[in-house]
């Protein structure tokens, strides 16, 4: 009983399967819940029998009692249950594949953050890799409720896959193609995701944040991450940040720094996690992660900056903090 407890306390969660916050996940949340009482009814009843049979009166059956048995209980029976979920499971599918009806978001598995970009159009080019342009992000998807939005889903290094189990199921990020999921969340909320695929020493550590929001909301966000960062540059610690060569991978649009290989920073303060949400964004966890990097974050790509004066990751940190 205990078990089972502790099983179910889970099910209440901004990460659960169970307690869903989409449409998808709806379906998902049904079938299992039909499964696991046809299960629990399957194996009392299989319970039941074998007790009956060996216990209660085990010398009440005829000659042809054991083929009766193999026919009715290990042929016809699995047969017809079988069939009724087959039907079942594909009349859901229809409905889970449906067409998009909102906005489409590019999402990159990258090793070890997911690389976001709001407003892509188009079909995937020839080369099988998402769409160009659009708004850049990371480690946070927006999504309008009610809307069906379309994902996006690619990778240039190894298989990823995006897990965000309140809201639909399981989708793979694959090198050299695109996948494409079509979310409807219902309920506006904060939820969690994962990455479902093992992809390295930070798979781990490749979590990311969805955020459902009406869709009148969704749009003055896109509107505020597209604009470029009204920040100071000409303090130390923008200095610093350009100094220690952090704009040969982050871009920070409106200030020069325009590197491409590492997160876009350019509303890194706007953002609930940093480090793909290892961390709560916050300035002393900016400047951990600078540190204390791979302590942090073990495998990440980045490099560690421990080598640098404790004032000068302090004023990078702080810096960082004012890109709302
Ligand atoms: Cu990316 Cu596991």
């Amino acid at each position: 009983m205990i078990f089972v407890c502790a099983g179910f306390a889970g099910c209440t969660s901004p990460q659960s399967a169970l307690d869903p916050a989409g449409t998808e996940a709806e379906t998902v949340a049904t079938l299992f819940w039909v499964m696991l009482v046809g299960a629990i009814l399957i194996w009392l009843a299989v319970i039941g029998l074998s007790v009956f049979a060996t216990r209660i009166r085990p010398k009440a059956y005829g000659e042809t009692a054991g083929l009766r048995l193999i026919v009715w209980g290990g042929c016809v029976f699995p047969v017809v249950v079988l069939t009724a979920l087959l039907v079942w499971g594909l009349q859901m599918m229809p409905p889970m594949r449906a067409e998009a009806n909102g906005p489409t978001i590019a999402v990159s598995g990258e090793r070890f953050w997911w690389r976001v970009a709001y407003g892509v159009e188009g079909e995937p080019g020839v080369s099988k890799t998402l769409p160009e342009g659009g708004t850049p992000s990371a480690n946070e998807i927006w999504l309008p409720a009610g809307q069906r939005t379309e994902l996006l889903l690619g990778s240039p290094d190894v298989i990823h896959s995006l897990w965000v189990p309140s809201i639909a199921g399981k989708m793979d990020a694959i090198p050299g193609r695109v996948n494409r999921l079509v979310v409807e969340p219902t309920k506006p909320g904060v939820y969690n995701g994962v990455c479902a695929e093992f992809c390295g020493d930070a798979h781990a550590q490749m979590a990311l944040r969805v955020v459902v929001v009406p869709a009148d909301e969704y749009e003055a966000y896109v509107a505020r991450q597209g604009a470029p960062a009204s920040v100071e540059t000409g303090n130390a610690g923008f200095r610093a940040f350009m100094q220690n060569g952090c704009d040969a991978c982050h871009a920070v649009r409106g200030t020069g720094a325009a590197g491409e290989v590492g997160p876009d920073l350019t509303h890194l303060a706007s953002r609930r996690t940093i480090a793909a949400a290892t961390l709560p964004m916050s300035r002393d966890n900016l400047a951990e992660f600078i540190g204390f990097t791979h302590r942090v974050k073990p495998g990440v790509q980045m490099p560690s900056y421990g080598m640098l004066a404790e004032e000068e990751i302090a004023a990078i940190a702080g810096w960082l903090e004012t890109l709302q």
